[in-house]
């Protein structure tokens, strides 16, 4: 038995000694615990040996298998630790942060010009108590044109290019198709904008065959020219300084009775004349007007009672002037040099 011990003893160390054991893995480690001090291990098939020592010795080779468990044992926790200390340092060395390399950015998206001005104008416009609906894009030329006041051989429709998909539907040419769909499901008072996109046949450095409109509607007793006046005066010193001016011009549209063109003094040149305003210290931004009789009579609106303004904004007229884009085309070719300007 005793020589048995010391062979175990002798074996283990050994096995300790092997350049390899430094470099098992945790699992390589238990397995060879377990030769040992496993259950059915040579070290517990000594203590079960234990049995068929006289009884005079079995104190002291008890003491001795004792011993060298407990030697095992330690052995073999030290060896785990250092295992486990070494894969960490590893780990760690693999890890190391090289803060001289450069860093990898995500490229960030921006906000679409266009969206910017839309947003913004509906910021504007909610402050003062307007809703917003939004309209179909396919309409019935009811909706956007007749109802309107111009019917199908009206010269008027000559001033929109329209994109027909049918007889009866096309592709809105103007968001005022949006205040005969509010009208008719809404009585007065009315205040309310709608933007969206439209679409005439039309392609060139200011024009696109698809653009952004925002109508904006009032309706209610006793509203004046006035009223369209301070609204838009406001709306001006928002959008762009609070030095810009609005001026009216008589103008012409069948769905508003008198009918105004707005213009803004130049936000460029402060009115002095300069190549934005082409030398006129103004800028011609949107059609407005009083909403004709008839088109207040076709929604169930009494004239007599009632009176409404109406407006339509260009929204990339809008960003062109504020932001000073000379070409329409560039809101619509995705071009990301030009887009990443307008992040913030
Ligand atoms: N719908 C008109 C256009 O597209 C603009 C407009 C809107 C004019 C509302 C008057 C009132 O040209």
């Amino acid at each position: 038995m005793k020589e048995q011990i010391q062979a175990l003893r002798a074996e283990l160390e050994a096995l300790f000694a092997q350049e390899e054991a430094a470099r098992w893995t945790e699992r390589q480690a238990y397995e060879h615990k377990m030769v040992y001090l496993g259950k059915t291990g040579s070290i517990s098939a000594l203590s079960k040996g234990m049995r068929d020592v006289p009884a005079e010795e079995r104190p002291e080779t008890g003491k001795l298998v004792g011993e060298l468990r407990a030697w095992a044992e330690e052995k073999f926790t030290a060896l785990e630790e250092e295992i486990r200390a070494r894969a960490l340092a590893e780990k760690i060395a693999g890890e190391k942060i090289d803060v001289t390399l450069p860093g990898k950015f995500a490229e960030t998206g921006s906000v679409h010009p266009v969206t910017l001005v839309r947003r913004e104008l509906i910021e504007i416009f909610s402050g003062m108590g307007f809703d917003v609906y939004e309209g179909p894009e396919i309409e019935k030329d009811y909706y956007n044109f007749q109802a309107l006041n111009i019917p199908a051989d009206h010269p008027a429709r000559d001033m929109q290019d329209t994109f027909f998909v049918t007889e009866e539907f096309l592709l809105r040419s103007q968001t005022s198709s949006g205040q005969i769909r509010v009208m008719e499901n809404k009585k007065p008072p009315i205040k309310v904008l709608s933007p969206g996109r439209v679409y005439r046949s039309d392609s060139d450095a200011t024009h696109s065959p698809m653009f952004h409109q925002m109508e904006g509607l009032v309706v209610d007793k006793g509203i004046t020219l006035n009223d369209l006046k301070g609204l838009l005066d406001e709306f001006a010193r928002r959008m762009f300084t609070a030095r810009t001016k609005t001026r009216l011009r008589p103008s012409y549209f069948p769905f508003t009775e008198p009918s105004v063109e707005v213009d803004l003094s130049c936000s460029a040149c402060g009115g002095a004349g300069c190549r934005l305003c082409k030398g006129t210290g103004w800028i011609e931004v949107l059609g407005a007007g009083m909403v004709n009789r008839r088109v207040l009579e076709n929604c169930g609106i009494d004239p007599d009672v009632y009176t409404g303004f109406a407006f339509g904004i260009g929204l990339e007229r809008i960003a062109m002037i504020k932001y000073g884009i000379g070409d329409i085309r560039l809101l619509f070719e995705g071009d990301v040099r030009f887009l990443k300007q307008f992040r913030n």
